[in-house]
């Protein structure tokens, strides 16, 4: 049964980092947001972390904005970098009451924040509330501009490379599928650390959200645009060789909880047509991808439990850019003894039982649900292997047990273990990604198992197809196979 929610604080992406190939260039090159308002409301960041709490975590997001927009300037990146506003609309009473409490902790923090009627989209808000000096850029542009600077300090950039475990010492290793790596501290930057197996992973929850850009030469939005519903939506611009797109996101699920996610995409598609008349073609684009939140809405960054010099960064929440270049400021005075800001506030071990137990409760009690829940319970998509399509996958039960098969686009079956490699869960099928994703932290694999991203770090054991199977399909050797 579908449990989509949106994400109770959400507001706009800046980089989904497991954006998938099939979404077409538009994923890649679409400009993301830069802002200093994180996807936990201001008022509940004042409740959780008080008012100073709640500053310093606007602040940290203000200083990597600046950073960032240093390091363009030095360097002349040429990364479509552009100030401007940013509006948090609502449209319903309710949301207005949201914008309030909003306002309201955006004074008590010294956040300017302007409450305004005057709102910049071809539909009518209730209210708004507008920030100013957010950013846009490019964010590719600019990490290969990043990228390309990094021999100058005698770093490299292994590709195509995959960490399997990282074990901490003096110095530490980093063991990979090409060899071993050294160094004197480590620092795991992975969506979802790798590092340990569960102190970090009990705080953390993973969600999937989704994008659709539409071709609209009418479009003409001057910044970015969130509203306070649930689920929620943003809206934003991009211009692609003199084509405005409009980009609509948003309808995040908890990662596997959504057994068809085309239904996100269809409630955007609908959004996008009763907000901007603008119905969304095949020939547009489409596209999800994942993000991990914080069981207290801050990320988790520093020094990782029980480690001396290996250092976690995960739980940006939709802030990733922001709050990663946040991470690498903190991290890096720690590494060299320097005091900073931020370090106390965004601690990786932190437990605030308090301030966020509701969090840490709805979030994580996901995790013995489905490690639990979904072996006794009957989840399974479908029972007969006739029911799977080419290029699906669905999670069968047989008398050996539980079996995550994929047909192929030959028509071939083939199985796989659906327990995840991580700490056990069952996968879901997701049939827009196409790769088995985990619910509990969000690991996927692809229709082969191969992992797609941790914190699982090897893959899901392949299984014989079961004699008991029921398949009566004839194979056409003459399909191509959708992945190729
Ligand atoms: S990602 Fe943790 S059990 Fe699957």
């Amino acid at each position: 049964m579908p449990t989509t929610t949106g994400r109770r604080h959400a507001k706009l992406h800046q980089l989904a980092l497991d954006t998938d190939a099939a979404a077409g260039p538009l994923s890649q090159a679409a400009r993301r947001s830069l802002t200093e308002v994180l996807d936990t409301r201001l008022h509940t960041l004042v409740s959780r972390f008080g008012v100073d709490g709640a500053r310093l975590a606007a602040q940290g997001q203000r200083a990597a904005i600046n950073r960032i927009a240093a390091f363009i300037e030095m360097r002349s990146i040429d990364c479509d970098f552009q100030r401007v506003p940013g509006f948090l609309f609502a449209e319903t009473p309710d949301g207005v009451r949201t914008l309030e409490a909003d306002a309201d902790a955006a004074q008590r923090i010294g956040l300017p924040a302007l409450f305004t009627r005057d709102v910049p989209l071809p539909f009518p808000v209730f209210q708004a509330l507008r920030f100013e000096q957010q950013a846009q850029f490019q964010p590719r542009a600019y990490l290969h501009a990043l990228c390309d600077g990094l021999d100058c300090y005698g770093s490299h950039v292994f590709e195509e490379t995959h960490v399997t475990a990282v074990e901490d010492g003096q110095p530490c290793r980093v063991i990979t599928d090409r060899g071993v790596i050294t160094a004197s501290d480590v620092i795991v930057a992975a969506h979802v650390p790798i590092s340990n197996v569960v102190l970090v992973h009990t705080k953390l929850a993973a969600y999937r959200t989704y994008v659709v850009a539409v071709a609209d030469a009418k479009a003409n939005l001057e910044g970015l645009y969130w509203d306070t519903a649930d689920p929620y939506h943003y809206i934003r611009q991009h211009v692609v060789d003199g084509t405005p797109y409009l980009i609509v996101g948003g309808h995040d699920h908890k990662v596997g909880e959504n057994d068809d996610t085309t239904v996100p995409f269809h409630r955007l598609e609908e959004y996008t047509l009763a907000h901007f008349g603008q119905r969304v073609a095949p020939t547009d684009y489409r596209w999800s991808g994942q993000i991990i939140e914080a069981a207290d809405g801050l990320p988790y960054v520093g020094r990782n439990a029980l480690s001396s010099h290996t250092y976690v960064a995960t739980g940006y929440a939709g802030n990733g850019i922001t709050s990663g270049t946040l991470a690498a400021m903190v991290i890096s005075d720690e590494i060299r003894g320097v005091a900073n800001d931020w370090r106390t506030l965004l601690d990786a071990t932190r437990i605030k039982p308090l301030a966020a137990a509701r969090a840490f409760i709805s979030e994580n009690v996901d995790f013995p649900r489905h490690l639990i829940g979904d072996r006794l319970a009957q989840i399974i998509q479908t029972t007969d292997a006739n029911d799977i399509p080419s290029g699906e996958g669905a999670v069968l039960s047989t008398k050996g047990g539980k079996l995550a098969v994929y047909r192929n686009g030959a028509g071939e079956l083939s199985a796989l273990s659906p327990v995840c490699t991580h700490l056990g869960c069952l996968v879901h099928w997701n049939t827009t990604q196409k790769s088995w994703d985990c619910p509990c932290h969000g690991s996927r694999f692809d229709p082969m198992g191969h992992v797609l991203n941790g914190p699982a770090v090897t893959p899901l054991e392949a299984k014989p197809l079961p004699s008991d199977l029921d398949d009566e399909r004839v194979p056409s050797p003459m399909a191509p196979d959708p992945l190729v």
